[in-house]
C-alpha cells in the first residue's frame, strides 16, 4: 500500500479501532464456511466454547444454564445460574463441555448426518464460583459470574475457548451471532442464530418494560438488547459473539454478551461482557494465585 493511502487510513480510523488491543491467540476459532451457513443447527465443531451447567438432583444431573469457556480452566455464566432459587434442592457440580446433541445420552459421542462423530463430551467438576460482588437481584445489575474447573481441559475440535471482547468495540446496530441450546428439550443440537442489536434507547425502554428500571438508568448500559431470527428460545447463558478481523481476514470469535432473558415479542436481553473485563481478568489472576499456594 503506498504511503499516502496508509496515512489517509490512519486518519480515518475511528478511535474505537485504535483501542483494539487484545491477545487473540488460541481462542475463538473461526471457520468462514460454517459462519456463512444460514442454518440454525450448528456443525458438530461449531462454537465449541458452549458448556452446559449440570445441577445434581435426586433424579440425576439436570442441565439448566449455559456457560462459555474462556480459557482451559475458566468459564463465564450469568450469576442467576447460582441463585438459591436455581439451586433449590440441587447442587451445581459440573460443566459439560463438547456436547452437541443433548438428546443423546450426555456422555455418548455425538454424530451428524454425515456420520462425522465428536469424541465424548467431557464432564468437568466445578471447583469455584465467583459471583460479581455487586450482583443484585433487586436491580438486575451485574448478572455475571466466573467459574473455575478443577483441572484444565484439553482443547479438541469440539472443546475450545472463545476470546474475550477487545476494547472499543461498539455492537449497537450490528448483526451478531448467537449460539446455545434450546430450552425445549425435544429440539436436539446446538443452535445458532443472527441477532440484530437494538439502539441503546430502545434497549432502555425494553429494560423498563421488564421492570428493570435500575439497569435502564446508566447512560452507558451494561446490557444489550436484540431481535433474533430463531423462533425457539435458548437457554440462559447462550453466547452473543462478534468476529475479530485481522486486516482483511476474519480470524476469531469474541464473546460480546451472555443471554439473560428471552421472551417472544420483546427484544432479548444480554449482559455485556466488555464492562467486566478487568474484573474477570483480575479474578482469574487471584484464583490462579490461590492454586499456587496449595
Ligand atoms: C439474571 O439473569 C436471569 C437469566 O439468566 C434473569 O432471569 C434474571 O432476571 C437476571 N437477574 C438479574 C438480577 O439481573
Ligand atoms: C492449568 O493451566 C494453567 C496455565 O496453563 C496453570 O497455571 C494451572 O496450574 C493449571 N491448573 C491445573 C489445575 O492444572
Ligand atoms: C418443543 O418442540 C417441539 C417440536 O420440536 C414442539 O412440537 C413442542 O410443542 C415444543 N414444546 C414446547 C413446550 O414448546
Ligand atoms: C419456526 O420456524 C420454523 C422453521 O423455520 C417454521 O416452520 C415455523 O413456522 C416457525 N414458527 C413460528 C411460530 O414462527
Amino acid at each position: 500500500m503506498d504511503l499516502v493511502l496508509r496515512l489517509l487510513m490512519l486518519l480515518l480510523i475511528p478511535w474505537g479501532w485504535a483501542e483494539v488491543t487484545f491477545d487473540f491467540q488460541d481462542c475463538g476459532i473461526f471457520n468462514e464456511e460454517l459462519h456463512e451457513k444460514f442454518t440454525h443447527i450448528t456443525d458438530i465443531h461449531e462454537h465449541p466454547w458452549m458448556a452446559r451447567l449440570g445441577y445434581e438432583t435426586n433424579r440425576g444431573i439436570a442441565y439448566k444454564c449455559l456457560a462459555v469457556l474462556i480459557s482451559t480452566q475458566y468459564l463465564l455464566a450469568p450469576a442467576q445460574c447460582f441463585e438459591t432459587k436455581q439451586l433449590a434442592e440441587t447442587t451445581i457440580r459440573y460443566a459439560l463441555l463438547g456436547d452437541w446433541n443433548p438428546r443423546n445420552a450426555h456422555m455418548k459421542p455425538d454424530c451428524d448426518d454425515m456420520q462425522r462423530c465428536n469424541a465424548e463430551p467431557q464432564l468437568m467438576e466445578i471447583e469455584e464460583i465467583v459471583i460479581h460482588p455487586e450482583y443484585r437481584t433487586s436491580t438486575f445489575s451485574n448478572n455475571i459470574s466466573i467459574l473455575k474447573l478443577v483441572r484444565n481441559v484439553t482443547f479438541t475440535d469440539h472443546i475450545r475457548a472463545i476470546c474475550l471482547p477487545p476494547l472499543g468495540i461498539n455492537p449497537i446496530g450490528q448483526y451478531l451471532s448467537l449460539a446455545g441450546f434450546a430450552t425445549n428439550a425435544t429440539i436436539g443440537y446446538k443452535l445458532k442464530a443472527l441477532v440484530h442489536i437494538t439502539s441503546n434507547s430502545k434497549c432502555r425502554r425494553n429494560l423498563v418494560d421488564y421492570d428493570n428500571l435500575f439497569a435502564a438508568t446508566p447512560y452507558k448500559l451494561k446490557h444489550l438488547c436484540g431481535f433474533c431470527n430463531l423462533n425457539s428460545s435458548l437457554i440462559t447463558g447462550s453466547a452473543l459473539m462478534g468476529v475479530h478481523a485481522d486486516e482483511l481476514e476474519p480470524k476469531n470469535y469474541y464473546l460480546v454478551g451472555l443471554l439473560l432473558a428471552m421472551s417472544n415479542d420483546m427484544p432479548h436481553i444480554y449482559i455485556r461482557v466488555q464492562p467486566y473485563r478487568k474484573w474477570i481478568e483480575s479474578n482469574i489472576n487471584l484464583m490462579d494465585m490461590d492454586e499456587g499456594k496449595q
